[in-house]
Parts: C-alpha cells; sequence; structure tokens
C-alpha cells in the first residue's frame, strides 16, 4: 500500500494507479471506489456542457446557494435554511468536527470511514473508536450496537467497510444520549429500500442531529464535488460563517440545480441504481463465495467486504499488476488487515473480468457457481 500521499490511502486513486502500473487509466477495472459504474445522468452533463455558456462560469457562484437549497429542501421536506451544500461530504465533515470538538469526545466506529478522523484533527479533537463486531447476520437493517457514552457520535448508515444498514428505530434513541450525531448518508440512496432507514425526517426535531449526504458515488461524479448537509438552521449558519467564500463552484451548482430540479427524473435514476445493487450484489457474492479461501461479508449496498482465509496483499497486488483490478486495500481501516479486502460492485461485465482473473490468481475454485 501506501505512501505518505492521504490519497493513497483512499480507494479511486485512478491516475495514480495509471502511472503505477504503466496502463492507460481507461484499461482499468476500479473497484478500489464505490461509485455507480455507468455514466452519470446525461441530463448531468448536457447541463455541465449549458453551464460553461452561462454566467455559472464566468460569475462568481450564488454565496447563498439559492437555487441548489430550494431543490433539495423540496425533495426531502425542509426548508432551504436547513440545507448546506458542501464541496463534497467531505468538506462538510470538517465543519462538523469543529462543532464535535466544541462539544467534547467523539465515538468513530471502527473500521470507519478514514475522513471523519481527519475532520477531527483539523480541530484538535478527541475521539475514541467504538470497535464493531467484525460477525455479523445477511438480514437487513440491523440494530447499531452503541452502548458506550460519549459527547459526539458519528454514524455512517450504510456502514463504510461494512456495507451494513442500521434501523432507523435502533438510531433514534441515540438522539437522547449524544449532544451531536452525524450521520453519513453517503451511501444511502443505493441501497434497495434504505431510504426507510434515513434520519432526515428526525433532523427538523433534533438540533444535535446532522445527516451529510454525497452525490458523488450515487451519480458517479467524484470529479464534481458535490455533498449537503442537512441540520438546524443555526448550525448551518455558524458554518457557512466559517467556510471560505465560494466552496461549491458554480458549475456544479448549475448542474445538480437543474438535474435535481427533475424530482422524477432523479427518482427514476436512483431507482436504477438499487435495481443495480439488487441485481449484481448477490451475484459477485455468489461467484466469489466459490473460492473456499474467501468469504463476502453480507451487505446492504454497492460494495463488499471480503474476509480471505489468510492474506490476501499478493492476490491484490497481482489483479493489480496482471489484471488491471483495483481493489480497496484494508490495511488502512482500523481493526482490519491485509486478510480484508473492499470491492466497489461494478456492471455484469466487470464481474466477469473479475472472476475470470481470479480464476488465474487464486487456486480452489469450487463448483461453477461463478459462470452464471
Ligand atoms: C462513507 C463516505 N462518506 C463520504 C464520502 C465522501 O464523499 P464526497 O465525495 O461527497 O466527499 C466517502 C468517500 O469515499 C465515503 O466513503
Amino acid at each position: 500500500m501506501a505512501s505518505g500521499d492521504p490519497g493513497e490511502r483512499h480507494g479511486g486513486n485512478l491516475t495514480a494507479a495509471a502511472q503505477r502500473l504503466g496502463r492507460p487509466a481507461a484499461e482499468l477495472l476500479d473497484a478500489s471506489a464505490s461509485l455507480v459504474p455507468f455514466a452519470p445522468p446525461l441530463a448531468l452533463r448536457w447541463a455541465l456542457v449549458q453551464a460553461v455558456f452561462t454566467p455559472a462560469l464566468r460569475a462568481y457562484p450564488d454565496r447563498g446557494w439559492r437555487e441548489l437549497r430550494r431543490v433539495l429542501a423540496r425533495q426531502h421536506g425542509l426548508e432551504p435554511e436547513e440545507v448546506l451544500p458542501g464541496n463534497g461530504a467531505a468538506e462538510l465533515f470538517t465543519w462538523a468536527a469543529r462543532d464535535a470538538t466544541d462539544c467534547g469526545l467523539s465515538l468513530l466506529p471502527a473500521p470507519g470511514f478514514a475522513d471523519y478522523r481527519r475532520a477531527l484533527g483539523c480541530w484538535g479533537g478527541r475521539w475514541v473508536d467504538l470497535p464493531l463486531p467484525l460477525h455479523w447476520g445477511a438480514a437487513f437493517p440491523q440494530p447499531f450496537p452503541s452502548l458506550q457514552q460519549a459527547a459526539v457520535l458519528w454514524i455512517c448508515n450504510p456502514h463504510n467497510p461494512t456495507g451494513q444498514l442500521w434501523s432507523r428505530a435502533s438510531l433514534e434513541p441515540l438522539l437522547q444520549r449524544h449532544a451531536l450525531v452525524v450521520c453519513d448518508e453517503a451511501f444511502l440512496p443505493l441501497v434497495p429500500g434504505g431510504e426507510s432507514q434515513s434520519l432526515i425526517p428526525l433532523v427538523r426535531s433534533h438540533p444535535n442531529l446532522v445527516v451529510v449526504r454525497s452525490l458523488t458515488k450515487l451519480l458517479s461524479v467524484p470529479g464534481l464535488r458535490l455533498g449537503y448537509a442537512l441540520g438546524a438552521a443555526a448550525r448551518l449558519r455558524r458554518w457557512a460563517g466559517w467556510r471560505d467564500p465560494w466552496p461549491v463552484n458554480g458549475l456544479a451548482l448549475a448542474a445538480a440545480e437543474r438535474l435535481l430540479a427533475d424530482q422524477v427524473g432523479h427518482q427514476r435514476w436512483c431507482r436504477r441504481v438499487q435495481n443495480w445493487v439488487a441485481r449484481e450484489r448477490p451475484w459477485l457474492e455468489r461467484g466469489l463465495g466459490a473460492w473456499p479461501q474467501l468469504t463476502p461479508m453480507p451487505s446492504s449496498t454497492n460494495f463488499l467486504l471480503v474476509r480471505g482465509s489468510h492474506s490476501l496483499l499478493d492476490l491484490r497486488l497481482a489483479l493489480e499488476r496482471r489484471h488491471g483490478i483495483l481493489l480497496r486495500d484494508c490495511r488502512s481501516f482500523p481493526g482490519l488487515g491485509e486478510d480484508w479486502l473492499r470491492i466497489g460492485l461494478q456492471d455484469r461485465r466487470g464481474h466477469r473480468r473479475l472472476l475470470a482473473a481470479l480464476e488465474q490468481e487464486l487456486p480452489g475454485r469450487q463448483g461453477d457457481a461463478a459462470r452464471r
């Protein structure tokens, strides 16, 4: 793995991987980041092209993000002041972490997404890990396993990297126990039936709750940098006062406003994505399960955590070097080691390519389940 480059600890470093492997990025199958594998919505790409010929490029972006707030508020049944667009969810974690640091100790489920630690580190915030059991059932949603006390709780629903979907019923009582709850729902719109577990309906009644969403995964637009926070208007006003003046660029604003204004079209996109997850996850899970050395863990979403009976490091490197397939090294997740890999779902062609490469690199496949 990894150099000191922080990018190397996150999946999706396509440019760096292409350089390292001496292959064009287009030849690589990137299952290290968990993005929708089809092209972003045509309406979004078209809106971006059009935006280049409008003031979206040649004027400073609206510092009040009025139009995007309005469409997002309508989508989620909130007021525009209860929405704050961000330069990706990652930027918003920085501000959540500033509030968290003022509140006191943060509880971070481990293994978990590293960016919460990065954000807390910006402000000298303190945290303790909440170790998650590394065995779980296949029925979702599941109860969130928190019994520990701390001022702040960071939740990721569904959880990265395990793919577990937490039930709203188990999360709601935690809002009484913690001074601040930050709930990252970056992957929730990809989960079939996932929206029914969202905490967004509780935002209005719980000023100590912030829900953070990302358009990165859902629309496959990591380059656009668009996320948003939903929370109490006073909190979001405070965050807006801390950040630099134009954190969300005009092209991203224009494109997202256009796309999300069409609620029916957006719902159609979400259904397409959820149908893909519902179809491809069990197919890949069955295929991987044909190797006794690999245990794909149950997941509700578009990535699978795989446990190896021994180190999977050499296998990952062989897939990368010989087949141009990138999987997520899990050594940077606290509690996971080199016997774990995370695989972002691909389309069926990508999955066949992965299984064919595994067949060459890993002996002992049983049955022909992988071919179906
Ligand atoms: C759980 C989770 N939340 C948020 C993000 C970041 O999203 P964004 O691209 O909107 O900053 C990621 C990126 O990998 C993630 O895994």
